[in-house]
């Protein structure tokens, strides 16, 4: 079976969260297991200027939006000897090739032709899902990702001998809602415009394609499979994801443990293990001396790394940070990028306790490692999270994490309690209500834990070390779902009756 990744961001080429590294991770891994797999990526300009080699393999022709267009092939930079994962870039300059990120401008400000941007990259994929796009290697099956892929499903369906699609829920509040206005360039079929379909509201919903139309849809965690069944966490699509809960489920995402092991990570000053866990200390006193903090062994050092939006629950931090700072010698580094109000908040606080906070606003792989290596606990108090990655590296680098049980967050932490901290199964502290007060308490007991019982804390950091989420697990269940998709095409499909509500 071939099978094509369909997918907005990529590391190491461009990364803005969790999608880039499963991208990644998960193609390679199934590489690793013989399976042919391939990644399909547009050639932002960042992409291109990273891109070493690559060859033009086709021209394909998307009317009115771009005209001719070229196919790219290359590999996936980094990738190991086994696990040489193919990867094909979209280049319509005029919509890729672009200062800024992969949604927005440098300014921070969506692009406003994303509709455009993605519609095209979707007709794309829909050439070479079909054949048309005169590339030898045509794919049985593509895996769909985000709403920035939900149009492919929708546009194959008008097609007999289609590939089987499975769509990737990373995240369900991010919708890709565009106006008529803004699809207009796209030609889409009026079919789509029924709430039985892509309308939304008046609007065209780009995940509505994935959900709608594909042969089966996953997400990143079984329990933020049975969130989105519930309003709360839905947006407006329960219904839906309600109708099709026969074809929905969960896999965990997992770990690149060759890039995100302390034993082995170059990026850190001390490499350690559970056998040598004293050199986490050279690394904590380098995290303080990088970040200008008072070099301190005994104080805690609580760490965060993030998207600074709402999902991530940053006001939670900022709110318990001025709670603790008034009575407790402890420090905090954040690394993030995002909304203003949060930058100013924490800038705020730093400005009242230099020396117990540090704050670097802006995307840095390498910075995340050091603050992972040096850091004592991770704060991840997010008000959902479909998997989350940063409380699974957390663990393997002994940085104790504090999660909101939600989402990922709660199929991969073990609470700490009398018992679980007996048999030596905690890995962290979880808290069930999103409030100031729950995460409060959470941080202090951990901290109280930290300065009062040494030997519990460090079998409690061993714990973590331990846990193994690497990819295996999870890449065997999607292959086995290649598979199924393959062989139920067309058989569950068109799904919606039409008195559903969406
Ligand atoms: P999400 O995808 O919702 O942002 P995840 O926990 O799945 O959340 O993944 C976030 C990824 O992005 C992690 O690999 C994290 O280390 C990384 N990351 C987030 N913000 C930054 C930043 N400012 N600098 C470096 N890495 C970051
Ligand atoms: C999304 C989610 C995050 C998840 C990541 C990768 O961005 O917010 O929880 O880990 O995708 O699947």
């Amino acid at each position: 079976m071939r099978i094509l990744f369909a997918t907005s961001e990529l590391y190491p080429l461009i990364k803005m969260g969790g999608l880039g590294d499963v991208s990644c991770n998960l193609p390679q891994a199934l590489r690793k297991q013989g399976v042919d797999i391939r990644i399909v990526l547009p050639a932002y300009r960042s992409v291109m200027q990273n891109v070493k080699q690559y060859k033009t393999i086709s021209t394909i022709n998307v009317p009115d939006i771009a005209g001719d267009i070229n196919i790219l092939e290359t590999t996936l930079p980094n990738s190991p000897a086994n696990a040489e994962v193919t990867l094909y870039l979209v280049d319509a300059p005029a919509y890729f090739d672009r200062d800024g990120n992969v949604y927005s401008s440098a300014g921070g400000d969506d692009w406003n032709d994303n509709a455009i941007r993605f519609g095209l990259f979707c007709k794309a994929i829909v050439q070479m899902a079909i054949g048309a796009a005169d590339i030898e290697w045509v794919p049985d099956i593509i895996h769909c990702n985000d709403w920035p892929t939900g149009l492919v499903p929708a546009l194959l369906s008008f097609h007999k001998n289609r590939p089987a699609t499975l769509f990737t829920i990373h995240n369900l509040a991010y919708q890709g809602v565009f106006s008529e206005e803004s699809v207009k360039g796209l030609g889409l079929p009026n079919e789509f415009w029924k709430h039985e379909a892509l309308e939304y509201y008046g609007n065209i919903s780009f995940i509505k394609g994935g959900l709608v139309y594909s042969d089966y849809i996953t997400t990143v965690s079984p329990t933020y499979a049975e969130e989105i069944l519930l309003s709360e966490y839905a947006y407006g699509l329960e219904g839906l994801l309600q109708a099709r809960s026969g074809q929905v489920s969960g896999i965990l995402n997992g770990v690149n443990y060759d890039d995100w092991n302390p034993a082995n990570d170059c990026l850190i000053k001390a490499p350690y293990d559970i056998d040598c866990i004293e050199k986490k200390y050279i690394n904590k006193a380098d995290l303080q001396s990088k970040f200008g903090l008072p070099l301190n062994k005994k104080t805690p050092i609580l760490a965060c790394i993030a998207r600074l939006v709402e999902q991530k629950g940053i006001n939670l931090i900022i709110n318990a940070l001025e709670n603790i700072l008034v009575e407790q010698d402890i420090q905090c580094v954040i690394l993030g990028s995002g909304e203003e109000k949060y930058i100013a908040a924490l800038e705020n606080l730093r400005s009242r306790y230099p020396n117990n906070i540090a704050i670097y606003i802006g995307y840095d792989e390498i910075l995340a490692h050091v603050i992972e290596a040096g850091a004592d606990i991770y704060l991840m108090p997010s008000i959902f999270e479909p998997c989350g990655l940063n409380q699974m590296y957390s663990m393997r680098y002994g940085t104790v994490p504090i999660v909101h049980h939600t989402g990922g967050l709660a199929d991969t932490i073990v609470n700490v309690d009398s018992d679980t901290l007996r048999a030596r199964t905690a890995t962290g502290y979880t808290f069930n209500d999103i409030n100031d007060d729950s995460f409060l308490h959470a941080i202090k007991n951990s901290i109280e834990l930290y300065r009062t019982s040494p030997e519990q804390w460090k079998q409690l950091m061993f714990s973590g070390m331990r846990k193994n989420f690497n990819w295996q697990v999870s890449s065997s269940t999607y292959n086995r779902l290649y598979q199924f998709c393959h062989d139920k095409k067309n058989q569950s499909w068109p799904l919606l009756s039409s008195d559903m509500h969406v």
